[in-house]
């Protein structure tokens, strides 16, 4: 088990875009695992390579279920309508805004042997994956927030993505 810490808004490896794995080493498969560690540890719903420094298209994603969610070359393949709500991230501590996101996405990705599978997702879970993605692209939901970010009181709400 092994903690990696975070990279915080201001950092430049934040904006770059990912690339797209096209092996996995075991040096992927550890990454993978301490991104889980990682994600655990501080409690978040989802985390991106390059929130731990490393600019490969992988993310994880805490779905309340028994294991995680690892996305890798992940693809919005479909989407429809919109919510809008509140959003936060671990690169961004003690903060939340208003964002408007795709109430249904049908990703495409590779699993952890880069074999093909698709998953749908709605309202939590879509934001989450619309959120990562956006990581892997190099963007940040602060520039997509309406209105003013605001600063997080409540400790059970802190920072998901
Ligand atoms: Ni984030």
């Amino acid at each position: 088990m092994a903690i990696r810490s975070i990279r915080t808004i201001g950092d430049p490896i934040l904006t770059k875009r990912s690339k797209e794995v096209t092996k996995i080493t075991s040096r992927t498969k550890i990454l993978i695992s301490d991104m889980l560690d990682t994600m655990y540890d501080v409690g978040g719903m989802g985390l991106s390579a390059c929130q731990v420094g490393v600019l490969k298209r992988i993310f994880v994603v805490d779905n309340l279920e028994e294991q995680a969610l690892i996305l890798i070359n992940p693809r919005i393949i479909a989407q429809s309508g919109e919510i809008t709500d509140n959003e936060g991230c671990l690169s961004v501590p003690g903060k939340h805004g208003t964002v408007t996101r795709p109430a249904y996405v049908k990703v495409m990705a590779y699993d952890e042997e880069m074999k093909p599978f698709e998953i749908e997702a709605t309202q939590m879970l879509a934001r989450a994956m619309c959120h990562e993605i956006d990581h892997l692209d190099g963007r940040i939901y602060v520039d997509l927030v309406e209105g003013e970010l605001h600063d997080n009181y409540d400790l059970a709400e802190d920072d998901p993505y």
